[in-house]
């Protein structure tokens, strides 16, 4: 019975057997998902990469089979052969793909055995942390296999695309000096220069620009980024970018390219026919109607400014806060009785996160509102807003007074809540939108200056370029988002080629020549030598993967991640290093 492996081919993954195989003798390979032991006959769940086979272990087949199959245990893996057959009537299972058929076994080998795994595979909840330690366990498991494949063949749809494009796959170097994305910088010590460190890229920005100086004139890369931010269910530590730079090009160029690239990634992976060219919005406009430059359109709920309806209302409230360059604005939820006095009373606390000092309600009914501020309007007050927000019998209206930036934060996070919470979001339905026309520079309370809302190097609207000395915060940035059911999934620009252009902009920002030639100054010598008009833009690939694959963390599609707190618990790291290494890199632990 041993030497199964050199004897036998496998002949079938478990998974592929369908009932076109009856009779077919077949050789498989994998693990024991789960064993039945029904007195005489054994069955098994047996389990490889496409899925899973009921195998039956029948008395007749002997001693050496059968008694070898009374050891068999979860996660063993066995070599098998037999002959593939329909299941008895009544017997088949529809949850399976395999369900038609099993395969009764003739011959078996143990190829190995397994401890009893620290979780069981089919458990909906099993502990992150466990999963994690036991990442390779973890990753046998169907669903998770089921994402990371998806995820292959995007990579590949992404070169195929590209290469039918005419772009030339360039890697950049890990080991560099820090770059612009304005995160916090992972960094390695040199051993050789002595107190020195390189910085790990935050996105291979500057060297894909350099690579339009030197012609390459279309570039891209499936690159690795590093960034040492604050960790969120769609962001890592390391993730994933898939990087483009063109040149000779405009924004249109760019976004057409890249709708080409989406259609041609959810064709190959999902065989979905995206719906082309995607809607857009200008930054302003994403704001002021979704109260975010991430907008989730897959439903309504639009946020409206009542700020000249109520103006001059009889309520104290709204008027002081617009006397004072503040806005009223409001979102209705339609038909939302669902929502009980106890939840509008505690959505008060939910706007508060976003520093939004209260929030009204107001339940319409046939005649009147069921509102705390329904006493102190005019009776024609409450009509205008009615109309103005085409308030129907059963519908809730939200409202905040503030200053425009909280407004639109609260009440656009609170639309994406009650979205959630009222089920107004399809889950099935692919929205993408363009946002454009970011902000160049947005003012940093902190650090008291304007910083760049993408980097530096992002090219202004020429015609605003006068604004950048009287009204900085109004220049708008030829930048451009793409997003996907309210998830930022890339972004990129057309970038500044110009020396006279990237100066001003530098000054704007408060950077003098000295700072910005020590941080980008070998951008800065190749923009001298002929740069081309260029521009680009990079997905977060690992993003992409999580929608299309419905998950719910970026960790269930990346292969090996990271926890929240960036580290690894399988590997165990970051870990501590000896005192010879430290010694050797000139290092000492303070
Ligand atoms: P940006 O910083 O917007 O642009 O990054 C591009 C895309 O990368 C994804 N992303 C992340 N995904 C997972 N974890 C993270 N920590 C993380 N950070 C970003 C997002 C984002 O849209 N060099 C520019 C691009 C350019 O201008 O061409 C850049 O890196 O989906
Ligand atoms: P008060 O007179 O303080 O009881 O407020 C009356 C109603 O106005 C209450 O329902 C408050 O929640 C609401 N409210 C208070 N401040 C704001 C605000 N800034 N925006 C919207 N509603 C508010």
């Amino acid at each position: 019975m041993s030497r199964f492996i050199t004897k036998e081919k496998r002949t079938h993954y478990c998974g592929s057997l369908t009932g076109a195989d009856e009779g077919r003798q077949v050789v498989l390979m994998g693990w024991v998902h789960r064993r039945r032991d029904h007195g005489g006959v054994i069955f098994v769940d047996f389990r490889d990469r496409e899925g899973i086979v009921q195998i039956v272990f029948n008395p007749e087949a002997g001693e050496a089979v059968h008694g070898e199959a009374h050891k068999i245990r979860s996660e063993y893996v066995l070599a098998v052969k037999g002959s593939v057959r329909r299941r008895p009537e009544g017997m088949e299972n529809p949850a399976l793909p395999t369900g038609q058929v099993e395969v009764v076994i003739s011959e078996l080998e143990i190829l190995n055995e397994s401890k009893t795994p620290p979780f069981s595979f089919d458990d909906e909840d099993i502990s992150e942390n466990v999963r994690l330690k036991y990442r390779y366990l973890d990753l046998r498991r169907p669903a998770i296999q089921k994402n990371l494949f998806l995820r292959s063949r995007l990579a590949i749809a992404t070169r195929q695309y590209f290469n039918d494009n005419g772009f030339i796959e360039v890697e950049t170097p890990f080991l560099t000096k820090s770059t612009p994305e304005g995160a916090r910088d992972y960094l390695v010590p040199s051993r050789i220069s002595k107190g020195m460190f390189y910085a790990l890229p935050q996105s291979p920005q500057i060297f894909k620009q350099l690579l339009m100086v030197s012609g390459f004139d279309r570039y891209f890369q499936i690159v690795k980024c590093f960034r040492d931010e604050d960790l969120r269910a769609d962001r890592q530590p390391e993730f994933t970018q898939i990087d483009v730079e063109m040149s000779f090009v405009s924004e249109e160029d760019i976004l057409q390219m890249m709708e080409g690239l989406m259609a041609a990634i959810f064709k190959a992976c999902m065989n979905i026919d995206l719906p082309l060219p995607f809607p857009r919005l200008t930054y302003a406009e994403a704001v002021n109607r979704y109260g975010k430059d991430n907008p989730d359109v897959r439903f309504g709920m639009e946020i409206k400014d009542l700020t000249p309806i109520v103006k001059d209302s009889v309520f104290n409230l709204f008027a002081e806060v617009i006397a004072s360059g503040g806005v009223v604005k409001a979102i209705k939820a339609e038909q939302a009785s669902s929502l009980s006095r106890k939840d509008l009373d505690s959505l008060a606390d939910f706007v508060a996160i976003y520093g939004a000092k209260g929030l009204a309600w107001a339940k319409v009914n046939a005649a009147d509102w069921t509102s705390p501020i329904f006493k102190f309007l005019k009776p024609e007050e409450a009509a205008a807003i009615g109309r103005a927000m085409d308030a129907k019998e059963g519908d809730i209206l939200f409202f905040v007074a503030d200053t425009p930036k909280t407004a639109c934060d609260a009440l656009g996070n609170l639309r994406l809540h009650l979205g959630k919470k009222l089920n107004r979001i399809n889950p099935d339905a692919l929205a993408f939108t363009w946002v454009t026309e970011f902000p160049l520079m947005e003012y940093s309370e902190s650090e008291k200056r304007f910083v760049s809302t993408h980097h530096p190097f992002t090219s202004p609207f020429l015609e605003d370029i006068p604004l950048m000395t009287t009204d900085p915060g109004k220049v708008r940035a030829r930048a451009y988002d793409l997003v996907l059911n309210g998830s930022e999934i890339g972004g990129g620009s057309i970038r500044i080629h110009r020396k006279d252009i990237q100066a001003q902009v530098f000054s704007a920002l408060g950077l003098s020549d000295e700072e910005a030639r020590l941080k980008f100054g070998f951008l800065l010598d190749a923009l001298e030598y002929g740069a081309p008009p260029h521009g680009g833009l990079a997905f977060g690939l690992d993003r992409l993967v999580m929608i299309m694959t419905g998950a719910e963390s970026i960790r269930d599609v990346i292969a090996f991640p990271k926890t929240q707190k960036a580290s690894d618990l399988m590997s165990d790291a970051p870990s501590r290093v000896s005192i010879e290494q430290l010694m050797e890199l000139s290092l000492k632990i303070v």
